[in-house]
C-alpha cells in the first residue's frame, strides 16, 4: 500500500472541504453520493451514487476503501456495524456515532457520565408534553425528533398542549421517530468546544467559539468566543476532551453548548454533539494552523494531529445563504476588491432561498472590524446589500 482510500460517506460541502484538506497529503478519496451533483461529488474523482441506507451499496462502495468515515451522521447504525464485521475500520465507529445520531442516546449517556444536560425525557403524547412541562418551570418546552433533524428542522418550542398535539397523531410521533422533550435553557449565547481525537487516543482542543444562530441555523462563529472566561473556556475544552474520550470518538467531535448564567454565575449546558466536521469549526480553515478537516483525515487515518491553535487574535466565520438573487460570482469583483484578507468558500451548490451555499472567513487584530468585513462579505454575497 502506498496512500490509503478515505472513504466518504455523503457528498455535502463537508466531504468536499475533508477532500480538499487531504490533496496536500497525496491521499485518495472516495464518494458515496447520493447524486452526481452533490457538492464534493463535482470535486473528487472516484465517486460512487448511491443510497447510503443500502447495505450492499454501502459494502460495494467500502471495496477498496482503507478507511470509512462521514460527511452526515444519518447511516444505520446496524450497517456501520456489518461493515466493520466485514473488517473495515469505520471512523467514528458505530458505538460513538450512535450519540450523534439519536439525541435521545446522547441524553441519557450524557446524563450517565455527569455531563451537564437541560432537563429531558421522551414523551409520547401531547398530555405526556404537560406532565413534563409540570415537573419542571412549565412552559415552553422544547420539542426534538431523537433522529434526522439539523439545522433547527426538527425542533419546536412548544407552549401548550395544543401546540404539542401538532407533533402526534393517534398516539404516535409525526415523524415517525420518538420525540425527546426538554426544559428551553435559559441561555446568554450558544458555544462550541471543537475536539479531534485519534484511535491512539491522542487528543487536540480547538479554542471554544461562540455560535451566533439565526432562526435555527449557524449565521456566525466567532473565534475564540468574545469575552469568554479562561475557567469557563477551560471546562468546555475539557468536557468536550472527557465526551471524545468517555464515548471513544474518533475525528472530529463538536460539543454544541449553551453558556449559561443561573443566579450571577456563568456555567455550561450540552445542546447536542457532532461526530464529524462542524460549521463551528470552518473558521479553522484560515484561522488555525490546523484546520478541523485536515485534523480529522488525520484522525481517520491515525496519523499524529496537527496544532490547533489560532494564527490570529480573532477570526470570524459568517455563513453566505442562498438570496433571492442567484448570480453569486458577479458579487466576487466588490467582495474581493473591498477586502484583500476576505476567504470565500463556496460549496458549488445551486443559490435557493434560505440554503447554505458557502461561507467566509476574515481574521485580524479587531474583532469589531473582523466582524464587520464578514458581514459584508456575507450580505453582499447574498445580495442583502447593494453598493
Ligand atoms: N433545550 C433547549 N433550550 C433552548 N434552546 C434550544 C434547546 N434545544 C435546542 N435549542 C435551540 O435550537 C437550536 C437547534 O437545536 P439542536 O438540538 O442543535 O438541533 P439541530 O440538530 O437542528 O442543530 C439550538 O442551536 C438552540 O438555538
Ligand atoms: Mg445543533
Amino acid at each position: 500500500m502506498t496512500f490509503p482510500v478515505v472513504g466518504m460517506v455523503g457528498g455535502g460541502q463537508l466531504a468536499r472541504m475533508t477532500h480538499e484538506a487531504g490533496i496536500p497529503l497525496g491521499l485518495r478519496f472516495k464518494l458515496l453520493s447520493d447524486t452526481p451533483q452533490d457538492s464534493a461529488a463535482q470535486v473528487v474523482g472516484d465517486v460512487v451514487v448511491g443510497d447510503y441506507r443500502d447495505l450492499e451499496t454501502l459494502r460495494g462502495f467500502a471495496q477498496g476503501c482503507d478507511v470509512i468515515t462521514f460527511d452526515h451522521e444519518h447511516v444505520p447504525t446496524e450497517h456501520l456495524r456489518a461493515l466493520e464485521a466485514d473488517g473495515i475500520p469505520v471512523r467514528p465507529g458505530p458505538d460513538a456515532l450512535v450519540h450523534a445520531q439519536d439525541k435521545g442516546v446522547m441524553r441519557a449517556r450524557l446524563t450517565e457520565i455527569g455531563v451537564p444536560c437541560p432537563r429531558h425525557r421522551i414523551v409520547t403524547g401531547p398530555e405526556d408534553v404537560v406532565r413534563f412541562a409540570e415537573e419542571g418551570e412549565g412552559f415552553p418546552v422544547v420539542l426534538k425528533t431523537v433522529r434526522g433533524g439539523y439545522d433547527g428542522k426538527g425542533v419546536w418550542i412548544v407552549r401548550s398542549a395544543e401546540e404539542a398535539g401538532e407533533l402526534f397523531l393517534d398516539g404516535q410521533s409525526r415523524a415517525g421517530v420518538p420525540i425527546l422533550a426538554e426544559e428551553k435553557v435559559d441561555f446568554v449565547r450558544e458555544l462550541a468546544a471543537n475536539v479531534v481525537r485519534s484511535p491512539h487516543g491522542q487528543a487536540v482542543a480547538y479554542p471554544v467559539v461562540e455560535s451566533v444562530q439565526a432562526d435555527g441555523v449557524c449565521d456566525m462563529v466567532i473565534a475564540p468566543a468574545p469575552g469568554l472566561s479562561e475557567e469557563l473556556s477551560f471546562q468546555a475544552q475539557e468536557l468536550a476532551l472527557r465526551v471524545a474520550k468517555e464515548l471513544g470518538v474518533v475525528g472530529h467531535l463538536a460539543v454544541e453548548l449553551f453558556e449559561t448564567n443561573v443566579g450571577g454565575t456563568p456555567g455550561l449546558v450540552v445542546n447536542e454533539l457532532a461526530m464529524r466536521p462542524h460549521n463551528s469549526g470552518h473558521w479553522t480553515q484560515d484561522g488555525a494552523v490546523t484546520s478541523q478537516f485536515a485534523n480529522h483525515v488525520r484522525a481517520v487515518l491515525d496519523l499524529p494531529l496537527g496544532d490547533p491553535r489560532p494564527r490570529a487574535p480573532w477570526t470570524v466565520m459568517a455563513n453566505v445563504l442562498g438570496g433571492d438573487y442567484p448570480d453569486m460570482y458577479s458579487a466576487y469583483l466588490h467582495c474581493m476588491a473591498r477586502d484583500p484578507q476576505l476567504k470565500i468558500h463556496m460549496y458549488g451548490k445551486d443559490v435557493k432561498p434560505g440554503r447554505k451555499v458557502g461561507h467566509v472567513n476574515t481574521y485580524g487584530d479587531d474583532l469589531a472590524d473582523v466582524r464587520e468585513r464578514a458581514r459584508h462579505a456575507a450580505d453582499y454575497l447574498r445580495g442583502t446589500i447593494v453598493e
